[in-house]
């Protein structure tokens, strides 16, 4: 007998063997990469050629690993949009011949790994919404932003003595954006991204000292005395903190970037907290101010949420492009019993509130800066790890990825971090009290317990867990037009390549997770992006081929195939191929 198929009108594919060098979709489905690593978009810039690559060739195709996927429609006609894609890191040893360290690249090739970071912008044409996606080169509102791209810093920190640098004494611009995981557009059109892994680009004081500062340098991972991953300060001095100690709080934030005005100057959003960000996604409350939820991505740290001070108002994008800047930011408690049930009540509390500090002791800009260390004061909990945390925009409730912590122990288990050891994740539903998103209590639950389904500890809202797919490491979320929850992976400790997963949560369907996709050797799935109506899904496939002794002469990956003789991160979309003729969703065969 046929499984039964997902409203969205495919039947799961089986999980694919770790290492198999392919992008596998369901029967009926197809795929193609829409843009990938070194595609020129500027104007002028030359065409990828992995043998002769410069920096400033770099500076004008599609940037390296894309993480985050946000496509925002530039015409109502459904046949054009804008592509905005994060660019988070670069894996050298795939990059560049011969690569062996930070010290064997030239200064050219320093500059490379800097252009290839930040963000990539393009924009997208197709003939009908039946057919695929191809990207403009040189269209209007085409842009790369890099790791030397000015910010302007606004929110409260804006001119704090501790953003000032020698090159900015007046703490208001920053240089470059890197580090970049997951993240969100507004409702204004705006896109938001987050500044995760930002330590390892700076050179570091080998310790730190006893006053906060110095706490907070221990406490971010800025005092390893380790040299800059990719020797950037070898080109730009302000990556060495031991010459430049503040560069790294310009560092950490959510930025905030404007796809639609290519001459806008981005934004470091310092109301929303300076951590190792994976990313922010809103939500409008009813009394409609704009609530930002987000994750501190490493083991053991925490979730957040911004409640902005003004109001959103339609169709005013001038003034909701200013929501961001000034409002109340909160970390989450959970109540912390491990009493083997997944759900509980919580607590939003409150770190800096209307224009002030919240935590005895701290300044409202050493809230902001030093975020961290204000959440360990007020006793927020410690989690699994939290990657994307993203509103339900049909139901209104939250959803966070934990996923994974391979250091808790059986004595640091806790209601909603149930299990030591944790190597596959879980993810984590809020309920605002009173669907307040500007409160200040919830109730939680734990939608997914991920894993192998035979391992009793998994959870999938209580469905026959012979019908389900294996999952493991949840890392970024979406959800469709009729609110069902998508799931891609990172870090399949199962022994599958990572993929992306359908998890319905309401109805008779409600915890048939079935995947959809899974990507090429070694690569991990990131976007997803699902365009209901239109039943396209967009994927970003990051680091392909990545792996131990993995280099330009060790491929393990060609992805995205097509005569390239080495990996290249690209964005790729799936769909139907029946022009849309076959199961819609809501018809349920196979
Ligand atoms: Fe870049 Fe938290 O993943
Ligand atoms: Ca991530
Ligand atoms: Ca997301
Ligand atoms: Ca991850």
């Amino acid at each position: 007998l046929p499984r039964p198929t997902s409203p969205f009108g495919f039947e799961g594919i089986d999980p694919v063997p770790a290492g198999t060098d392919e992008v596998v979709v369901p029967k009926g489905f197809q795929w193609a990469p829409i843009i990938a690593w070194g595609d020129p978009i500027l104007p002028g810039a030359p065409a990828f050629d992995f043998n002769s690559q410069t920096s400033a060739a770099q500076a004008g195709q599609f940037g390296y690993n894309c993480d985050y996927v946000g496509v925002i429609p530039t015409n109502r006609n459904g046949k054009e949009a804008v592509l905005v894609a994060n660019n988070e890191y670069t894996n050298n040893e795939l990059m560049f011949a011969g690569y062996a360290g930070a010290s064997s690249l030239t200064d050219d090739q320093v500059r490379i790994t800097m252009m290839a970071h930040g963000m990539s912008v393009v924009e997208m044409r197709r003939r009908d919404k039946h057919s695929r996606w191809t990207y403009r080169k040189a269209a209007p509102l085409n842009r790369r932003i890099t790791a030397v791209t000015p910010f302007d810093i606004v929110g409260p920190v804006r001119g704090s003595e501790l953003v000032r640098t020698s090159a900015d004494p007046r703490g208001i611009r920053a240089l470059g954006t890197f580090g970049n995981c997951a993240g969100g557009t507004t409702p204004w059109d705006t896109v938001l991204s987050g500044e995760e892994n930002f330590n390892g680009y700076f050179t570091q004081p080998a310790s730190a000292g006893s006053d906060r500062a110095g706490q907070a340098l221990t406490r971010y991972g800025l005092a390893s005395g380790s040299t800059a991953q990719h020797a950037w300060d070898r080109v730009e001095p302000r990556f060495d903190l031991t010459r430049e100690p503040q560069e790294a709080n310009r560092f950490g934030w959510i930025i905030e970037v404007d796809p639609l005005d290519p001459t806008s100057t981005p934004k470091k959003l310092t109301a929303l907290g300076r951590m190792k960000h994976e990313g922010a996604n809103v939500i409008i409350s009813d009394s409609g101010h704009v609530v930002a939820y987000m994750g501190d991505d490493e083991r053991y740290d925490y979730m957040y949420k911004f409640v902005s001070a003004k109001r959103y108002r339609k169709g005013d994008r001038r003034h909701n492009a200013t929501l961001l800047h000034e409002g109340d930011l909160y970390v989450a408690t959970f109540d912390g019993e491990a009493d083997g049930t997944h759900d509980g009540q919580g607590r939003w509390v409150p770190l800096t509130q209307g224009g002030r500090s919240a935590v005895p002791g701290f300044t409202h800009e050493e809230v902001l800066v030093y975020t961290r260390l204000a959440a360990d004061a007020v006793g927020a909990t410690k989690m699994d790890r939290p990657e994307d945390v993203e509103p339900n925009l049909v139901t209104g409730k939250i959803y966070a990825a934990l996923t994974n912590n391979s250091r808790r122990t059986a004595a640091e288990v806790d209601g909603p971090n149930p299990r030591p050891s944790n190597k596959h994740g879980q993810v984590l539903e809020i309920t605002e009290r009173r669907g307040d998103h500007t409160g200040t209590r919830f109730a939680w639950r734990l939608v997914l317990v991920c894993g192998d389904p035979q391992d009793p500890q998994t959870y999938f809202l209580g469905y026959d867990k012979s019908e389900v797919s294996p999952i493991s490491c949840p890392d970024n979320l979406a959800f469709d037009g009729d609110g069902n929850l998508w799931i891609s992976t990172d870090g399949n400790a199962l022994g599958h390549c990572d993929g992306m997963y359908l998890y319905p949560l309401e109805g008779r369907g409600a915890g048939h997770l079935q995947q959809l996709l899974s990507v090429p050797a070694y690569s991990e799935c990131c976007g997803p992006l699902v365009q209901w109506d239109d039943r396209v899904v967009f994927a970003a496939v990051q680091h392909p081929g990545e792996d131990t002794g993995a280099s330009t002469t060790n491929v393990l990956s060609t992805f995205p195939y097509q005569g390239n003789t080495q990996p290249r991160p690209a964005v790729i979309m799936v769909w139907p191929k029946n022009r849309g003729k076959g199961p819609q969703h809501g018809e349920g065969h196979g």
